[in-house]
């Protein structure tokens, strides 16, 4: 089974997915990390050099190299929803898993960060909470199930694990 975790920046996708794969003895991946090493650049750099429509090519290059992949977990970028070709190789290949949380969680998480571009200018409450807004439609469309990510890593993980 391949499993991938969705859902916004900072909602814990890397941690919680860390943890599952552990635990169910399956292997772990990020597809940030996978497009970071791949292209020799961190993701602001991939950003500001080559263009947000430029790393989302390298997401559906990404996810197309992991569809006949088995017993794996993915952590998702959180914009992998934006292209339709990945949520439909990522619904036709595994289990699609969207983690979400409040805003003001997912700002605790991301507040002292700048690793995230798309988060410049609106690393704040009303932002976060206006771009999951936006966003909602997609992931909606994306997960074949959604569990709450406002909780400690290990009961997320429970909880997807009652899900499987
Ligand atoms: C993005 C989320 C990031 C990373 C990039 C764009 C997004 O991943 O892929 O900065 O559009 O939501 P994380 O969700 O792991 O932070």
């Amino acid at each position: 089974m391949i499993i991938y975790l969705i859902g916004f920046m900072g909602v814990g996708k890397t941690t919680v997915g860390t943890k599952l794969a552990e635990d169910m003895g399956y292997e772990f991946v990020d597809t940030d990390e996978m497009i970071e090493s791949k292209e020799g650049l961190i993701i602001n750099e991939i950003f500001e050099q080559k263009g947000e429509d430029y790393f989302r090519k390298l997401e559906t290059d990404t996810i197309k190299e992991l569809v006949n992949k088995d017993n794996i977990v993915v952590s998702c970028g959180g914009g992998i929803i934006k292209n339709k070709t990945n949520v439909q190789l990522m619904k036709e290949s595994g289990r699609v898993i969207l983690l979400e949380s409040p805003a003001e969680v997912i700002y605790e998480r991301v507040k002292d960060t700048d690793n995230r571009p798309l988060l410049k200018g609106r690393n704040n409450i009303d932002g976060i909470r206006s771009l999951i807004e936006e966003r909602q439609p997609l992931y909606n469309m994306a997960f074949t199930d959604r569990v709450n990510a406002d909780a400690k890593p290990a009961n997320v993980v429970a909880k997807i694990k009652e899900l499987l």
